[in-house]
């Protein structure tokens, strides 16, 4: 696990670098709007997206440049989502990433506008790369296909019990998609080609399912402390999850086989996706 949270940490110093450069290019916002942005952007956290991005084009292409501006476009759509899940109107919770919500210190409106401007601008940074096709894949991930259709239907499916095959669906799209693309498009800047890029794909969708199943075994068996954010949430919104449909340990099974899937697919590359392999353990075993 060092080697990994090595390979995080360098990933996450690149990205927040790259970050600050993007966000000090912004001479025209109101304070506010940057301060609250920034508050829950540059919150401790894991940064595993950026990571995958720029870990999928150095697998490619053995340097990870052309994928920054991806990373950086990620973990921006990625921290709205927080902003916007947190929201009372969605989950209603208090904590993230250690420090109070962002609504609960800005409140709702100022919570609101920073994720719609984080969302925004993420396209602006992403735009740097020139790269079509990717910006239309992460505009499908964080919408239609992805993230926010899977947001609704995780609360289509309070207080009642989603079957096997829509939680599936549910996780895949709210929390899958973004993971995918952050690994597929990494992929895609750096050059790679049809086998390489497939590859990858299928690696970032088994883990962003494995990592979605890990996130509702830890809000049940979680330290707050550990995971910055409540434990019980899912409990206490009556939300459908793995645990809940199957039982912890089946739960801890199946992100054990999906887990095994993710490897499978790095079958074909050799030393230079040592840490991606690494990576697919951390996921299903993190504490935080
Ligand atoms: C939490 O994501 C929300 C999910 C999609 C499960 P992370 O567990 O990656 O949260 P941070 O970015 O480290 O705060
Ligand atoms: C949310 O899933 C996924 C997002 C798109 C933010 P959760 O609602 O389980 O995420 P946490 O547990 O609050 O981080
Ligand atoms: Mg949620
Ligand atoms: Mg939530
Ligand atoms: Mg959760």
């Amino acid at each position: 696990l060092t080697e990994v949270a090595a390979f995080l940490d360098e990933k996450a110093k690149r990205t927040e670098q790259a970050l600050e450069t993007h966000f000090a290019s912004w001479n025209d916002a109101p304070p506010l709007l940057i301060e609250a942005m920034r508050y829950s952007l540059f919150a401790p956290c894991k940064r595993l997206r950026p990571a995958l991005a720029l870990g999928a084009a150095e697998i490619v292409a053995g340097e990870e440049a052309t994928a920054l501006p991806l990373a950086c476009a990620v973990e921006m759509i990625h921290t709205y989502s927080l902003i916007h899940d947190d929201l009372p109107a969605m989950d209603n919770d208090d904590l993230r990433r250690g420090q109070p919500t962002a609504h609960k210190k800005y409140g709702e409106a100022v919570a609101i506008l920073a994720g719609d401007t984080m969302l925004t601008m993420a396209f602006d940074m992403l735009a740097q790369a020139g790269n079509i096709a990717v910006i239309r894949e992460v505009a499908a991930a964080a919408g239609v296909s992805g993230m926010a259709a899977g947001q609704l239907m995780d609360l289509q499916y309070e207080n009642q019990q989603a079957p096997i095959e829509i939680l599936r669906d549910i996780h895949r799209r709210k929390t899958g998609a973004l993971i995918r693309v952050s690994v597929r498009g990494g992929a895609m800047l750096a050059g790679a080609n049809a086998d390489d890029l497939a590859a990858l794909t299928r690696y970032g969708e088994c883990i962003g399912l494995a990592f979605q199943i890990a996130d509702d075994i830890l809000d049940i068996v979680g330290e707050e402390s550990r995971i910055g954010k409540p434990v019980g949430s899912d409990v206490a919104r009556n939300k459908s999850t793995y645990p809940s449909l199957l039982g912890i340990e089946q739960a801890r099974a199946l992100a054990c086989e999906t887990a095994a899937e993710a490897e499978e697919a790095l079958a074909n590359f050799g030393a230079e996706a040592t840490a991606f392999r690494s990576l697919v353990r951390y996921i299903i075993d993190r504490d935080q």
